[in-house]
């Protein structure tokens, strides 16, 4: 679960340590969680992602943090710009798509509708809500990369309610939280 920071939350582990510092404050949170998109202009990717928010009012910026992990990091350093998805409350099936699947094996938009956005990422037809922009710097944070999105188009979708961690905790993603070890880096 990429609640990092929780006991136990390293799938496999039956850590019997203290808890971490911030392990209270994770634990009372709840956030929007999203599907971050990208196109290296051969192929689409996209991850369940809940390490996103707006860092910047003036000018408007969007952070979205990418497990060096996962198949949507590779294509999203290829590309120019990433899209953002707020989905509905009833979407568990869009977020179990990209959350408990990998670009690694499957396809995940030939099991989705979408069409290409004005920036070329993908946007997907059905969610609560889209931005997409462009990639204006990167970051190393620790295990993932914060990406610096400039806002370029977007709109709400048609999907109701917001889907949030707690309606996704049920989820298992298709790659764990990297382990102690530290990630796997490309
Ligand atoms: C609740 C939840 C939140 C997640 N948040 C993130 C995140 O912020 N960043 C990230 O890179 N992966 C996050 N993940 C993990 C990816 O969605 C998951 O590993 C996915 O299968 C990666 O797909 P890909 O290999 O096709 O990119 C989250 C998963 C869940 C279930």
């Amino acid at each position: 679960m990429w609640r990092v920071g929780l006991p136990g939350t390293v799938a496999g582990t039956t850590d019997r340590s203290p808890p971490p510092p911030e392990a209270g404050l994770v634990a009372r949170t709840d956030y929007p969680l999203y599907v971050v998109a990208a196109s290296d202009g051969a192929e689409q990717s996209g991850c369940l992602a809940g390490f996103v928010t707006q860092c910047s009012i003036q000018p408007a910026r969007f952070l979205v943090c990418l497990s060096l992990e996962n198949h949507t990091f590779r294509v999203a350093l290829e590309a120019g710009a990433l899209s953002l998805h707020l989905l509905g409350s009833g979407q568990h099936d869009v977020a179990s798509l990209f959350a408990e699947l990998t670009g690694d094996t499957v396809d995940k938009f030939a099991r989705c509708a979408w069409h290409a956005g004005a920036t070329g990422a993908p946007v997907l037809d059905q969610c609560a809500a889209y931005l997409e922009g462009t990639v204006v710097d990167r970051v190393e944070v620790g295990d993932h990369v914060a990406f610096v999105v400039a806002p370029v188009a977007g709109a709400e979708g048609p999907a109701p309610g917001l889907f949030t961690w707690r309606d996704g905790s049920d989820l298992t993603p298709a790659h764990p939280v990297p382990s102690d070890d530290g990630p796997t880096r490309p």
